[in-house]
């Protein structure tokens, strides 16, 4: 079984502030560091170093061969990463002081996709395989509808959130992986348990896997729901955390793992993720995750013992 991952590269400009700029304000950063990102690219790291077999397809620019390298690295297949005619899709981030952060995105070459190269992409998959999608890629339809007639398994990151997925066959998609904002918009709803409600009854075939910031992550498909809370740590930079969730999920999921243990092993990977800084480059390996989750498991054991 293997996933592809149909998704955005981005190089991502950093820039450290004290607090986002509001409008009409100029400020100055105290750092401008220049990472590997995108949260096709991010899950991709991160559905890799969690140890599962991803292909990634997307497209870069001349400037993006780098975005490439870190893939193959990590050990993703790169087979499917075009070159296209733009520059690279590039985002530029205001980290602030508590590490929260304000995205802009420049699209590039991640609205270069065709028809043709989408055929080409899927051409080796088949019944049984996954697919991921996010938001920041076009055709993301068309993949959606041949990805489903091979009887792919479809997962979908609607992030970010836009019209766009509102226009999309979400009734083909098999799992949703979603923060509170998205699953409201989806929903129609802004409490999390309403969000939820909502939307199992609208995609009643479909896991959900809702996100909630400081208040953990919840699992829903049909009567099963699973809490998971998280894992605190000091914050440095958010930015990825839930790209890293979703790849760490995932590739639990795929190796056969419930799902309680998939959303355990998830929120450990995002708390270190946002101990440190970047993208692409705060994702954790599976052992430092793995290692987290029994030194944590650990402690608890100990204080049920002191009870
Ligand atoms: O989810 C984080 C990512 O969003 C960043 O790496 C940035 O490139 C944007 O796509």
């Amino acid at each position: 079984m293997r996933i592809l991952n149909y998704g955005s590269l981005n190089i991502d400009y950093v820039y450290t502030v004290d607090h986002i700029v509001p409008g009409g304000e100029t400020i100055s950063s105290s750092r401008l560091q220049v990472f590997t990102g995108g949260k096709g690219l991010n899950q991709s790291v991160a559905l890799a170093r969690a140890g599962a077999a991803v292909s990634h397809a997307g497209c870069i620019g001349t400037d993006g061969q780098f975005l490439k390298e870190l893939l193959a690295d990590c050990g993703a297949d790169t087979s499917r990463i075009t070159t296209g005619r733009e520059r690279t899709g590039n985002a530029i981030i205001q980290v602030d002081r508590n590490g929260q952060n304000a995205i802009v995105l420049f699209s590039g070459t991640n609205r270069e996709m065709t028809e043709e190269k989408i055929e080409r992409d899927l051409a080796d998959f088949s019944e049984g395989d996954w697919l991921l999608l996010q938001n920041e890629i076009n055709l993301n339809a068309r993949i959606m509808e041949l990805a489903y007639a091979k009887g792919m398994r479809i997962v979908l990151n609607p992030s970010p959130m836009d019209e766009d997925i509102l226009a999309l066959p979400l009734e083909k998609v098999s799992c949703f992986i979603l923060n509170e904002l998205e699953g409201a918009r989806l929903a129609g709803e802004t409490e999390p348990e309403q969000i939820l409600q909502k939307l199992l009854q609208r995609f009643p075939e479909a896991e959900l896997v809702l996100t909630l910031g400081q208040d953990g992550s919840v699992y829903a498909y049909r009567d099963t729901v699973i809490r998971q809370g998280i894992f605190p740590c000091k914050t440095v930079d958010t930015t990825g955390a839930g790209d890293t969730f979703t790849g760490y999920y995932l590739a639990s999921r795929m190796r056969g793992e419930d799902p309680e243990t998939a959303m355990r092993l998830a929120a450990m990977a995002a708390s270190i993720a946002v101990s440190r800084p970047g993208a692409a480059p705060s994702i954790p390996v599976l052992s430092e995750v793995e290692a987290a989750v029994r030194e944590t498991c650990k402690k608890s054991d100990g204080l049920d013992a002191a009870d």
